[in-house]
């Protein structure tokens, strides 16, 4: 099976976003990633709820919606009335992490869970089984455009491994650095799901990029 494919609306033209989303609707991308930051947990903020359910009604692929703010568990009712696909929460804001993935699923989402750079795979070792997507952060969030920090290829492994033991369908996704070099690396250590942001909408072409990662 090919890799997904999740391009970042966070380097999109903000000015005409339906023309991005129309590209992504038409490429070989198989979700839309959508970047949520309250300038607290990362030191950017980006957009929020209205934004997320206009690209909802013109999108006809899943949102993956990746939530960089603190105390996220008090937004998962509001993203899926915005409408969420998958809800992705930091690790490093949920003090009560098996409760949030459950709040997230009873609301009929999937469950992501992602981890900064720092963040050890195996702190997820409890609720590995709980979880639909492990998002590893490949540089530190809170930016587009940053290069890739090198030891995710280590934590994509541990990670591959612990989901094995475990009998899990957990995805790994990856995000942050992605193109072509880094990518193929990346599938190659195991990874399930690709975000890219620039790589894709800084491209003079980038329905190929997209076309290019999902081959890869
Ligand atoms: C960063 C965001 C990313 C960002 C990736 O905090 O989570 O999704 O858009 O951008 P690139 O692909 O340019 O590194
Ligand atoms: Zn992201």
């Amino acid at each position: 099976m090919s890799v997904i494919v999740s391009p970042s609306l966070l380097s999109a033209d903000f000015l005409h976003l339906s023309k991005d989303i129309e590209m992504v609707n038409r490429s070989q991308a198989d979700w839309f990633h959508l970047d949520i930051m309250d300038g607290v947990f990362v030191p950017n903020i980006s957009y929020g709820l209205p934004v997320v359910s206009q690209i909802k009604k013109m999108a006809t692929k899943p949102l993956d919606v990746h939530l960089m703010i603190v105390q996220p568990e008090r937004y998962v009712e509001a993203f899926h009335k915005a409408g969420a696909d998958i809800l992705t929460v930091h690790y490093e804001t949920c003090t009560h992490l098996h409760r949030t993935i459950q709040q997230i699923k009873a609301q009929g989402m999937k469950a992501g869970v992602s981890l900064n750079p720092h963040t050890p795979v195996s702190l997820l070792e409890d609720v590995i089984e709980d979880i639909d997507v492990v998002l590893l952060m490949s540089v530190n969030p809170g930016f587009g455009g940053q290069s890739f920090i090198e030891q995710t290829i280590n934590k994509v492994d541990k990670l591959k491994k612990l989901i094995m033991e475990s009998n899990s369908h957990t995805l790994i996704e990856i995000d942050g650095g992605v193109n072509f070099e880094t990518g193929k690396r990346l599938v190659n250590a195991g990874a399930d799901a690709l975000v890219a942001g620039s790589f894709v909408f800084n491209s003079p072409d980038p329905e190929a990029n997209i076309k290019g990662l999902k081959e890869l």
